[in-house]
């Protein structure tokens, strides 16, 4: 079956293709279109499709519209509250239904061919369970979604065996962990529903001095599922405006949810697996991109091993989505062995990018060596090699490298983001050499999406990527998965001793994450990058940076 997954109705629209059981190609339209998220996350933007990501993920697999067997869309409009009621209090939500129960029309303007009848909705938590327990490497697996909001809900808890999915709990709304979360990323002055992962960074800078109080408004309640009272956060601490800096009662409160929502999760955890007694949990949704709470459900948690989907918010929803469709249509779906799903180019399309960009550029006898030897002088390189990742992480593919061993890195890269100074940058590390460095944490970690302590000795080589907390999320490199990132790295040992540099994504403050080979060139052209490795080839800055 060929199966054509969408996520439109939030936001990170993304497509997914999935022949056969096989996830062939997977992106996010905001790499396309170069707008952060896709598209603004209200109700009237919900018709928007994630066009140019879908007609690339047909077109990398050589299928037409008129080639699909289902389209899978991950929100089902039968299962949105009923009319004249309003979730989101905004008087919008009526909206939101009809413009996806109208999406197979909106899908046939956008993929002309494409069949709507083929169009099949799937419940926005099950997209995401699937995205997670479809793709895992395990057979049986216990699975946990948790959200800022479905059609209705805001959480799912269910097994999964042989790819079929058992629900076992799902919280209604208003009840919603993503999004208390949301709630206080708006309070703190930070972008809702994007700039989540920095209310994670701050909580590193406090202690949860109000968890009493929240252990009172936010409990799970025995039967899988959880309250969350409305909160007054105005009373707790003053909101930052925008031309305001955080305070240590700020960072406070962002430890206080923090904590609370790692408590809540084992607990959740601990409801699920005395239900089904798995060994594995897979985990999906926006909040299991939170690497701090993950990593404390791998380490005091029931279940021996901790899976999490890349792309875990909404954009996996097109991924899971298709899976489910796939499966049920009687595919025998395979787990997903890489995140490297989006566009690639080969060498002499990127050579075409060079010539016509007009740049000097060298084709050396080994990029990984050249680069090698840029960051160990202590240079910042672009790294932009093979096909782009599905989720918000940059793995080796299309990376911000730099040396671990100078603390100055860590402002000098938020510099070139243009980003805050509080947020860390994160290692990439050989996978046979992580367990040396890293501990208290799963290894191999080959998505980032875990935090791991520095083992002592460890800080003061590599103290870029050491947090305030004395953390790191790092990403581990397999040498047979990443021959090219594990070559670099390797080279990069020779020169300086140290089997780790600094891995941020390529992209400056504000914009998606770079994708095309022009992508590449602007960035390299703005920002105070030494060097471009971009496939075989680089191109120099003739002024050093540092
Ligand atoms: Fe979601």
């Amino acid at each position: 079956m060929n199966v054509l997954g969408v996520n439109a109705v939030f936001h990170d629209p993304a497509a997914a293709l999935v022949v056969d059981g096989e996830v062939v190609a997977a992106a996010e339209e905001e790499r396309f279109s170069r707008r952060k998220h896709g598209k603004s996350p209200v109700p009237f933007a919900t018709w928007e499709l994630p066009e140019q990501a879908a007609a690339w993920c047909l077109a990398a697999a050589g299928l037409t519209p008129a080639d699909l067997d289902a389209v899978a869309y991950s929100y089902d409009p039968a299962l949105a509250p009923p009319r004249g009621s309003d979730l989101s209090a905004d008087g919008w939500e009526g909206l939101r239904t009809l413009y996806a129960e109208r999406a197979p029309l909106f899908l046939r303007t956008a993929l002309p061919g494409l069949d709507p009848a083929g169009v099949r909705f799937v419940p926005h938590h099950v997209a995401h369970a699937a995205s997670a327990a479809l793709a895992a490497p395990y057979p049986t697996s216990s699975v946990l979604v948790l959200d800022g909001r479905g059609e209705a809900r805001s959480h799912l808890a269910g097994r999964c065996v042989d790819g079929d999915l058992e629900v076992l709990a799902a919280q209604e709304l208003p009840h919603s962990l993503g999004l208390l979360y949301e709630e206080v990323t708006e309070h703190l002055g930070f972008r809702r529903s994007s700039d989540e992962y920095k209310v994670m960074a701050l909580a590193s800078y406090g202690e949860p001095t109000w968890l009493a109080e929240f252990r009172e408004l936010v409990a799970a309640t025995g039967d899988g599922g959880f309250r969350v009272e409305p909160i007054e956060w105005a009373s707790l601490v003053k909101p930052v405006a925008e031309t305001e800096e955080w305070t240590p009662d700020h960072a406070n409160l962002a430890a206080t949810v923090q904590v609370r929502l790692e408590e809540l999760l084992l607990d959740l955890a601990g409801w699920l697996h005395a239900q089904t007694g798995d060994r594995a949990v897979t985990l999906a949704g926006g909040v299991a991109l939170n690497c701090v709470a993950n990593s404390r459900l791998a380490r005091e948690g029931p279940f021996d091993s901790v899976w999490v989907q890349p792309a875990a918010g909404d954009a996996g929803t097109a991924l899971g989505a298709a899976l489910y469709v796939a499966h049920a249509g009687g595919d025998r779906c395979t787990p997903m062995g890489t995140a490297a799903l989006g566009r690639g180019w080969d060498d002499a399309e990127i050579e075409a990018w060079l010539q016509t960009a007009a740049v000097r550029y060298e084709r050396p006898r080994d990029v990984a060596h050249t680069v090698a030897e840029v960051l160990a002088g202590n240079g910042i390189v672009a790294w932009f090699q093979g096909r782009s990742e599905y989720g918000p992480r940059a793995l080796g593919h299309r990376s911000l490298l730099a040396h671990p061993g100078y603390p100055a890195n860590l402002e000098r890269l938020n510099n070139v983001k243009g980003r805050e100074q509080f947020r860390p940058v994160a290692p990439m590390v050989l996978a046979d050499r992580a367990a040396e460095i890293f501990t208290d944490g799963p290894i191999p970690s080959p998505y980032m999406l875990f935090t791991h302590r520095v083992r002592p000795g460890w800080g003061e080589r590599i103290p870029a990527v050491v947090h305030v907390d004395g953390t790191a999320r790092i990403q581990t490199v397999d040498r047979s998965e990443e021959p090219l990132v594990a070559r670099m790295l390797a080279g990069f040992e020779r020169r300086t001793g140290l089997p780790v540099v600094v891995n941020t994504s390529l992209n400056t403050a504000g914009r998606p994450m770079v994708d095309d080979p022009r992508d590449a060139l602007e960035c390299f052209g703005s920002a105070p990058v030494d060097l471009l490795a971009i496939g075989p080839f680089v191109v120099r800055r003739p002024v050093r940076t540092g």
